[in-house]
């Protein structure tokens, strides 16, 4: 089953861009997952294809039309399209790896990406789109959150990733982040290479990434521990 993604955006140009290059771009071109951006735009209203208005109670900047992203997002993907519709907004619940393997376990996603002070709540409501943040920051649109998403996706598609990096004990596999990574030379400016690394010793590995994995989760992200 080859998962499906369609993007409904005001810049289509902005796709695949990156994802158009290494793991995601060669999956892509393989046929493993599929990528269709939509314009908003073609829905847009009168000569000038309009898709926004002043907001409704007045303030700053303007606000994407629920008729002109329903017809959208109905164009796309009618009623009966099993994928989650998802609004790409800083307003919406964070990403997480659960998340990630969930849906890219399913058929897919449609994502919306938001511009714009944002979309009228009537479209959200109406055609059930829940909205999604990748991080307590705001971007300038939702173009570069729905890249992140799929990204996170498509990498864990089957056959995607090589064997040996889709290990288990990666960062939030198991909610520690990973341990430290060394490699040639022994010696680096002084710096030297662990010796519980060099002792050949598979246990005395384990138990020292273990120990390194569980500190630097405790310094950086205490909340991980308490999940
Ligand atoms: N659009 C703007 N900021 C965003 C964020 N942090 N996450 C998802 N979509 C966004």
């Amino acid at each position: 089953m080859t998962f499906s993604a369609t993007v409904l955006t005001l810049y289509p140009e902005m796709f695949p861009g990156p994802l158009g290059v290494s793991l995601s771009g060669d999956a892509l071109a393989r046929g493993v997952w599929s990528l269709e951006a939509k314009s908003i735009r073609d829905h847009g209203l009168g000569r000038h294809r309009t898709v926004d208005d002043t907001p409704a109670g007045g303030g700053v900047g303007m606000v994407l039309r629920c008729d002109v992203l329903a017809a959208a997002l109905d164009a796309a993907a009618p009623p009966s399209d099993p994928r989650p519709r998802l609004l790409m907004s800083p307003r919406g619940r964070p990403l997480r790896q659960e998340r990630v393997r969930a849906l890219s376990a399913g058929p897919g996603v449609v994502l919306v990406c938001g511009r714009f002070e944002g979309v009228d709540e009537r479209v959200i409501e109406g055609r059930g789109l829940e909205e999604v943040s990748i991080g307590d920051y705001v971007l300038s649109g939702g173009e570069i959150a729905a890249m992140v998403l799929l990204d996170a996706c498509v990498r864990l598609l089957p056959g995607v990733m090589g064997k040996e990096a889709s290990g288990h004990d990666e960062s939030f596999e198991g909610n520690l982040l990973e341990y430290p990574h060394y490699t040639r030379p022994r010696e680096w400016e002084g710096r030297t290479i662990p010796d519980a690394l060099l002792s050949g010793n598979h246990a005395a590995i384990e138990k020292w990434r273990r120990e390194q994995a569980e500190r630097i989760t405790r310094e950086r992200r205490p909340d991980l521990l308490e999940r």
